[in-house]
């Protein structure tokens, strides 16, 4: 082909010699325009189309050729399809691209992983032992990382597992970047990460930025007064036999000074005497947190919980706290409940220097997906707005969410107005735009089901998973276990050792699985660091597994829907009533039919609840689901509920009538979205 069109070109003129003509080409329009398109015909004249030698030979069609495209291309009948056809692609693609700019700008933004799922906290310790030692450890998470999958849980905030000296189980850390032996290896954490990761779980580490174990090598340099890590530590002058530098007491009892006979100062702890605190005015010892931190997230683990945070920083000028009683003699002043602790808790710098960690951390959350989450742990008491403090402000992010351990308080009045009171604390005191939580158990606190009762259990589980945000479970809470009783010679922690009555071992009681040898935590020896429950046989995983009814299938159930219908993901939450027995409250979202009415009694008697007067309900209200499984399905007069003492009903009703808009002051909602039904989206609204 080139040579013969080199031909052409140099005679002047558009031959087609050896064209190898399209079959199906019919020229009928050469023939129809001749004479009558005068333009048309004088640019054809240039081509010679030699129809009767050259486009004989009919071969498979190899395209036309520049001239012949050109040539046909400028006429109107091509022509102007064409531009009706490019054009219309335009006009395609723009209002392709406007949807899509509306769809992005409408679409609200999508809850993350620690929204989603509750947080389940695993007690190391006490979660499973593969090895046989009597201690739970990190291989034996593995073997159990299906229980999560059942529960529907997606988020697992492990106790501390550094290396440690284990005088406060963990939360003396020897080694921030190294496994403690007891509970595995660092590739044994690996592999942890690595499966959890594989079964979309997320690890939530426990981190200590307070204090260290006495034997961390940063320790023993500061008592050797090592130039580099003199001020490592917060250090007092004072001798064996002086005072001690001020009145302050440590969280386990007696002084917060030791005195150090190698370095002969006393150095401050507010924990036990073996975990020093650290000087985190010292920007080298802050510099060693942020490295931790990002040893740890570049290994891939999705987030912390801070421990203890409120301690981070003291008063620099060790002057006396007030007495809460000023009339005590100060030989007396030996628990923290004596002394108001206006120097040894959230100091001014406190948050800068958590907005500083966070920040740290947000490097890490750029990687799409790969969101790193930071709660943190505050007793404020009855200083609710010292806790709010630790959601940051919207320019500057701090926790996620400071754990809300109002809920804790529950057994000290249970009843439905005193749940109402706890839920509205942390509700009308969260900051806007922020998200809640709710704590029902830790490692640190009786089990609920022990100090509230065993029969409100299943009501508090229901509660916990109906209620706006994030929910806490502390391991076993999900099966219902309780406090094991302690013997003196049975007690193992050293808080307990101090006032037998504060000891946590009662909470810390091994997981119980099945009805086997130790409830299958350890399937190996005759060991457990602290005894089994007694109910073990009956409550169990294994066994709870098997029964519809049990308060494991309704913790299932609960969290499933909690994930699968939007009004507990993001819809709105409305007090409906308090008194002495029931708090009812509703989720509804805007758009969407389906709503939910909770009706939990918190009494101590049974209780027929009259919401008549409550006009958005519809008359008769169904049971989808009774912590009693006897009334599900039953249909209730909305005037004439019935529920006995530790019942909780959850009734699905249908209706586009809201309550929240003739009702502001009783709803609240975070991460507000409002539904389509039509195309089963979420809008913002
Ligand atoms: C936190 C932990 C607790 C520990 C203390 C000291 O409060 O939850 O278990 O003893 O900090 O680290
Ligand atoms: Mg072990």
């Amino acid at each position: 082909m080139p040579s013969t069109m080199a031909n052409g070109e140099e005679s002047g003129r558009v031959e087609l010699k050896n064209c190898i003509r399209n079959p199906g080409f019919d020229d009928a329009d050469a023939a129809e325009n001749t004479g009558s398109d005068p333009g048309e015909r004088q640019e054809s004249a240039t081509v010679k189309l030699d129809t009767d030698e050259e486009y004989n030979q009919l071969q498979p069609y190899a395209g036309m050729p520049k001239e012949v495209l050109l040539l046909y291309s400028t006429r109107a009948r091509y022509r102007v399809p064409r531009e009706i056809l490019f054009w219309l692609t335009v006009c395609c693609m723009l209002a392709l691209l406007a949807v899509t700019i509306t769809v992005i700008a409408l679409s609200p933004r999508c809850l993350s992983w620690w929204q989603v799922s509750p947080v389940y906290q695993v007690y190391l310790r006490s979660f499973k032992d593969s090895d046989g030692d009597g201690v739970g450890d990190l291989r034996g998470i593995k073997e159990k990382l299906d229980h999560f999958l059942e529960l529907h849980i997606k988020s697992v905030w492990i106790s501390p597992f550094y290396r440690s000296p284990m005088k406060d189980f963990g939360y003396d850390v020897e080694d921030f970047q190294d496994v403690d032996p007891l509970f595995g290896s660092m590739k044994d954490l690996d592999d942890l990460l690595a499966e959890m990761h594989n079964k979309g779980l997320k690890l939530i580490m426990d981190f200590i930025p307070n204090h260290t174990s006495d034997r961390h090598r940063w320790f023993n340099l500061s008592r050797n007064r090592d130039p580099l890590y003199e001020d490592y530590y917060i250090w007092a002058d004072c001798n064996v036999t002086s005072p001690k530098p001020n009145n302050w007491v440590s969280v386990f009892g007696n002084s917060s000074w030791t005195y150090d006979d190698f370095r002969g100062q006393c150095y401050l702890h507010q924990f036990l005497k073996e975990q020093p605190d650290l000087n985190l005015r010292n920007p080298r010892v802050r510099q060693e947190i942020i490295d931790i931190i990002h040893f740890w997230l570049a290994k891939g683990v999705d987030g912390f919980r801070m421990d203890a945070v409120k301690h981070i920083l003291e008063a620099s000028h060790l002057r006396d706290e007030p007495q809460v009683d000023p009339n005590k003699p100060p030989e007396l002043i030996t628990t923290e409940w004596d002394l108001y602790h206006d120097y040894t808790t959230s100091q001014v710098g406190l948050h800068d220097l958590l907005r500083e960690f966070r920040a740290e951390m947000d490097v890490y959350s750029r990687e799409p997906g790969n969101y790193r989450f930071m709660a943190t742990e505050s007793y404020d008491y009855q200083e609710v707005d010292k806790t709010m403090m630790y959601y940051g402000t919207p320019l500057l992010k701090e926790s996620d969410f400071p754990f809300n351990f109002y809920l804790l308080d529950l057994p000290q009045n249970i009843s439905g107005w005193w749940a109402k009171h706890l839920v509205d604390l942390w509700m009308t005191n969260m900051p806007r735009g922020k998200w809640p939580n709710w704590v029902v158990g830790n490692h640190d606190r009786s089990r609920i089901s022990s100090s509230a009762g065993k029969i409100y259990i299943r009501a508090i589980n229901m509660m916990l998973l109906t209620l706006p945000g994030t929910p806490t479970t502390y391991y076993g809470e999900e099966i219902g276990m309780e406090n094991i009783n302690i013997t003196k010679s049975q007690m193992q922690d050293p808080a307990g050792k101090y006032n037998m009555s504060a000891s946590r071992d009662p909470e810390r009681s091994p997981m119980q699985w099945n009805g086997d040898m130790n409830a299958g935590f350890n399937n190996k020896t005759n060991i457990t660091w602290l005894p089994v429950h007694p109910d073990y046989q009956t409550v169990n995983v294994e066994a709870q597994m098997k029964d519809e009814g049990s308060v494991l299938s309704q913790y299932r159930s609960l969290n499933r829907l909690r994930q699968s219908e939007l009004p507990f993901q993001r819809g709105w939450f409305c007090y409906i009533l308090a008194d002495t027995n029931v708090f009812s409250y509703l989720r509804e979202l805007d758009g969407h039919k389906r709503a939910y009415l909770m009706v939990i009694n918190f009494g101590k008697q049974s209780a027929t609840t009259d919401l008549s007067s409550i006009q958005e309900l519809p008359a008769d209200l169904k049971v989808l689901m009774s912590t009693n499984p006897v009334n599900d399905g039953k249909l209730f007069q909305k005037s004439r509920i019935l529920t006995e003492p530790g019942e909780g009903l959850m009734m699905q009703y249908s209706t586009y009538t809201r309550f929240h808009p003739n009702h502001p002051a009783e709803c609240f909602v975070s991460e507000k979205a409002c539904y389509m039904e039509t195309i089963d989206i979420l809008y913002k609204c």
